[in-house]
């Protein structure tokens, strides 16, 4: 071995890279010690024989590989692949190869240089599993702090009404008894009254202060605490009571009731008043809903699956827009004109099912108008 020989020799085996020169055939004519620590064969024997048998175990040239393409490209080439050993272990190993070309300018040997890159990898790979973890925990952090947001938009919300409802209770106090008194002395200056005239105005002074009176008397619902009195009650008999105050209203506007209570609705343990109270704000909003007549539908069920008993209450009056339907069940949202709706009657019914541990649901009714579905657990 000339001397420069050897000083490259002895550079090119502390290389920790696998390093061969082979010819066109794959026969190795040049490793270094790296390599031949890959084959566990001395470099002697390694000399002439086939690159993919002696380093890499195989018949034939190995698929994509580097070396082979840089004989038919004449061009350097790169590539990294990934593989697993005889004990079943992943490796990962850059490619590069070169050609060394004669002085015809053709590609007679190619410099394969292999690198280990097995740790770098893994650790990259380690990394971008951090990186998508700590993304990750960022979107949740993120959601959390929406929810933290809105849960503070809805506390205050919570305290403006519990306010509201302590101004309201108080005003509404204050103003009941006026207003009883004015509605009183209506009532005596309509019987004393002959005229036709003045009489048709005391009476719209009546209709002015029931719908005070109604707006007082939803406030001061909506602002009471749930003290709930609950009794085991038959909810049919409940709902028949309930309906049977409001039949000859119905019957004014043109509005046919039709009942469908299955027999086995159990007794439920309710608070009675209140739940008449949900089945009148429905009928009231039913009447108002159907201006030019038309039907109510009642119905009771027992749901096996939720074990609950349901009631359903239908009209085929003019439906809940959609833009609206979201906002029904919000305090003071109504659409009725000025006076005539607190739109307080919902929000009361959503809070006396929600503390019976029930639900009430709006659903689009098939064929027009409304459908909700209260839900009691049984
Ligand atoms: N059966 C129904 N058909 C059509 N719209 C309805 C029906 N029930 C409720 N709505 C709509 O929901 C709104 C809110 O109803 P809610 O009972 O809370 O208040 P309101 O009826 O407007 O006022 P109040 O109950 O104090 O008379 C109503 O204004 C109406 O737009
Ligand atoms: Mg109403």
């Amino acid at each position: 071995m000339e001397v420069s020989e050897k000083f490259l020799q002895t550079a090119l085996d502390y290389i920790h890279d696998y390093i061969n020169i082979v010819d066109k055939d794959y026969n190795i004519v040049f490793l270094n010690e790296a390599s031949s620590r890959l084959a566990r064969k001395k470099r002697q024997s390694l000399l002439g024989s086939k690159c993919y048998a002696e380093l890499w175990k195989e018949k034939s040239p190995c698929e994509n590989c580097v070396t082979g393409m840089v004989f038919v490209t004449g061009k350097p080439q790169q590539t990294i692949v990934w593989d697993t050993d005889s004990e079943g272990r992943r490796f990962c190993i850059e490619k590069f190869a070169f050609p060394i070309l004669n002085n015809d300018g053709k590609v007679e040997y190619a410099v394969e240089i292999f690198r280990d890159i097995t740790e770098r990898k893994l650790l990259e790979e380690e990394r971008e599993q951090q990186r998508l973890e700590l993304g990750k925990r960022i979107r949740e952090i993120r959601h959390a702090y929406e929810e933290l947001k809105s849960l503070q938009n809805q506390l205050l919300q919570a305290e403006k009404m519990a306010s509201i409802g302590l101004l309201a209770s108080s005003l509404a106090h204050e103003l009941d008894t006026p207003l009883t008194t004015i509605s009183g002395y209506c009532e005596l200056l309509s019987e004393e009254i002959k005229d036709d005239n003045l009489l048709g105005r005391i009476k719209t002074i009546s209709e002015q202060i029931s719908r005070c009176q109604k707006t007082i008397r939803n406030m001061l619902e909506f602002s009471r605490k749930s003290n709930l009195e609950k009794t085991q009650h038959n909810i049919r008999g409940l709902i028949n009571n309930t309906l049977s105050v409001v039949e000859h209203r119905l019957l004014i506007h043109k509005i046919k009731l039709h009942k469908n209570f299955d027999e086995q609705t159990p007794s439920l343990f309710v608070d009675g008043n209140q739940i008449q109270q949900v089945i009148l704000n429905l009928v009231n909003n039913s009447v108002d809903a159907l201006p030019h007549g038309g039907d109510v539908f009642v119905e009771t069920r027992v749901n096996k699956k939720t074990s609950s008993v349901e009631i359903i209450f239908e009209d085929n009056g003019i439906g809940i827009p959609v833009e609206n339907q979201k906002h029904i069940f919000t305090p003071f949202f109504t659409t009725k004109e000025t006076g005539k709706g607190t739109g307080l009657g919902l929000s009361i019914c959503k809070n006396i099912i929600t503390n019976h541990n029930g639900k009430i649901e709006l659903e689009n009714r098939v064929g027009g108008g409304t459908r909700f579905i209260i839900s009691l657990p049984a």
